[in-house]
């Protein structure tokens, strides 16, 4: 009966930063604000215009909620002893069969099916309950001591589907938590004997993050607390690894929540300012390994930014340029890596304005969702503490807008590299601006650079919703990326630098144009950003269009983290 208590804090939100400017959002009461009219031509004037625009933009404010907590344990007590409001268990498939009598053949369906006189085997027929992935059923069955029996399917399970059946079993355990109010959990695999030790700290980890993730909503206009607080694993492993393990979930749990709030915060809250905020409270945050530099135009303009800078001319917002630094506490740098995210706080497409059904512009918030990536993962890495390994997480971010002040289609712009490009569509500003973050990436002198971006709707019409494209000339690379992405269920899929399509690129006055035909367009994408890439440098390209956005949920969904996470990982030492 020794019940070993493991329990993890599992902090669900980064709301321990309670004094964040964008998280919480309410509107505020006009308390005391007045109005007057300033000059917009001093510098001075101009600052301050900014201030008063962005008080007048809707009067979102800022205001803190609870921070969703939830406790991991493993536990050994004897099952049909387990004391809480629901016991799940996942099962396959197989794991239902049953004998003539209707009896399971699977020991622990069996055993609580004896305790219960066959109701469970009998309630599982009538539920037409066959163990499929996105199944569940939930009984209210007398004779456990548990409240509720859940029944979570999880399919065929083959090794290479298991990670993300084992996340939407935890994801099924948060919403069937929701949906009768329950406080404490327990979740067994029905036949868990099977898995080796990795697997099973893998499978803990997994459910434990898809229960996390489960929980979490972005709750930031109501106030509703998520009655989860408990979730008990049994015969998952127990001790120290399984500690690991979870807190590594943990780590990567509150990257994602850090990057999906980025993601759904608004853009009248969330300017280039506030997200160089942001940043610089991950920095300040773990300041024992993570330090920010923010340029500012003036700054950028030393630099000679200027396809960077074309893109935020327009915007009443002024840019900023985000560099954070990842390096160990302790030991030597083996490997450095550059991740780099598209950093749109808001894209109205610019003088070619998005116009027309379905050309989103009401989501376009969500274009710095590479750059909420990116920082995703410097929190959760700032957690985590990887050896060998030095990251930076670099975003220019700005406005994509519409003013006296701003690019004009065919406009020349000249890049921080020296290569001059033709703007023929201002609507393609993402490679524009990751053009001089990838020249900045090279000069920190990474060795690898990944950056991810919300870059083409034609990249969201090849793969759908649910899977990024990625591209690279590294077959290695590719290798590691989509390694890492096969430990953690994100999906993604090789798409081909067709260098042949570059000709689609040519411009009359300048070394290239910024967008080439209709067709292919992610792949000339793709290949725009390779000219701003040194050939010695390992670099990918991450095109995740399609998957940051939850329609259904109408939801960011944290697209990119754990798997920068697990493959930064993957390089340290
Ligand atoms: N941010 C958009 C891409 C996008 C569109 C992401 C829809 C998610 C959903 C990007 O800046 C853009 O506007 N791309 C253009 C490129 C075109 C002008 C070559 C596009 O995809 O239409
Ligand atoms: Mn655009
Ligand atoms: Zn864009």
């Amino acid at each position: 009966m020794a019940a070993i208590r493991a329990s993890l804090t599992l902090v669900a939100s980064t709301s321990s930063s309670s004094s964040s400017v964008f998280t919480k959002l309410r509107s505020s009461r006009f308390s005391g604000l007045s109005f007057s009219v300033i000059p917009l031509c001093s510098r001075r004037g101009r600052r301050m215009a900014h201030a008063l625009a962005r008080a007048t933009l809707g009067l979102t404010q800022p205001a803190h909620i609870e921070t969703p907590k939830i406790c991991f344990a493993a536990k050994e007590v004897d099952l049909v002893e387990w004391k809480g409001d629901i016991l799940a268990v996942g099962v396959t498939e197989k794991d239902l069969a049953k004998d003539e009598n209707l009896k399971f053949h699977n020991a622990i369906l069996n055993k609580l099916d004896s305790q219960l006189g066959g109701l469970l085997s009998e309630a599982s027929s009538e539920e037409e309950f066959s163990g499929k992935v996105g199944q569940s059923t939930i009984l209210r069955l007398p004779g456990l001591c548990t409240k509720r029996v859940g029944l979570i399917g999880l399919g065929q399970c083959s090794l290479a589907s298991s990670t993300a059946a084992y996340r939407s079993l935890g994801e099924a355990v948060a919403s069937a938590a929701k949906a009768s109010q329950a406080n404490s959990v327990a979740v067994v695999l029905a036949s868990s004997e099977g898995l080796s030790a990795e697997s099973k700290l893998q499978t803990a980890s997994a459910i434990a993050t898809g229960a996390v993730l489960g929980t979490y909503e972005d709750n930031r206009f109501k106030i509703e607390e998520a009655p989860l607080k408990s979730v008990d694993f049994f015969g998952l492993g127990t001790g120290p690894e399984l500690e690991k393990k979870l807190k590594y979930a943990e780590d990567v749990c509150a990257g994602i929540i850090l990057g999906k709030e980025l993601v759904n915060a608004p853009a009248n809250v969330l300017t280039p300012g506030v997200l160089a905020e942001e940043a610089k409270k991950i920095a300040s945050m773990y300041s024992d390994v993570v330090s920010a530099t923010i340029l500012d135009v003036d700054q950028c303009k030393e630099l000679k930014m200027g396809s960077y800078l074309g893109v935020a001319a327009a915007s009443a917002n002024p840019p900023h340029f985000i560099h954070l630094c990842y390096k160990p506490p302790s030991g030597p740098v083996k490997t450095k890596l550059a991740l780099v995210g598209k950093g749109l706080t808001f894209d109205s497409g610019g003088y070619n304005i998005k116009t027309g059904p379905g050309c989103s512009i009401e989501l376009m918030k969500f274009d710095m969702a590479g750059s909420a990536a990116v920082l995703g993962a410097a929190k959760a890495l700032g957690q985590i503490k990887p050896p060998g390994v030095e990251v930076h997480f670099i975003v220019a971010a700005c406005e994509n807008m519409i003013s006296g002040t701003g690019m004009r289609p065919g406009d020349v712009v000249t890049a921080s590299n020296g290569k001059t490009i033709e703007v023929n569509n201002t609507d393609a500003e993402g490679r524009l601006t990751l053009a001089d973050a990838l020249v900045y990436a090279c000069n920190q002198g990474a060795e690898k650079i990944v950056d991810l971006a919300t870059l083409t709707g034609a990249c969201r019409v090849a793969l759908g919703p649910s899977i990024a494209g990625i591209f690279t000339p590294s077959d290695d690379l590719a290798k590691e990326v989509l390694g890492a992405s096969e430990f953690t269920g994100e999906k993604l899929w090789r798409m081909p630098m067709e260098e042949s399509y570059w000709d689609s690129m040519k411009s009359g006055i300048a070394d290239m144009v910024n967008t080439g035909g209709r067709q292919g367009g992610a792949i000339t994408a793709a290949l725009f950003l390779k000219q701003f890439v040194d050939e010695k440098v390992q670099w990918m390209h991450i095109d995740m269009a399609g998957p940051v956005w939850n329609d259904k949920k109408t939801a960011a969904t944290g697209f990119g983290v754990s798997t920068l996470v697990e493959w930064v990982l993957k390089n340290s030492s």
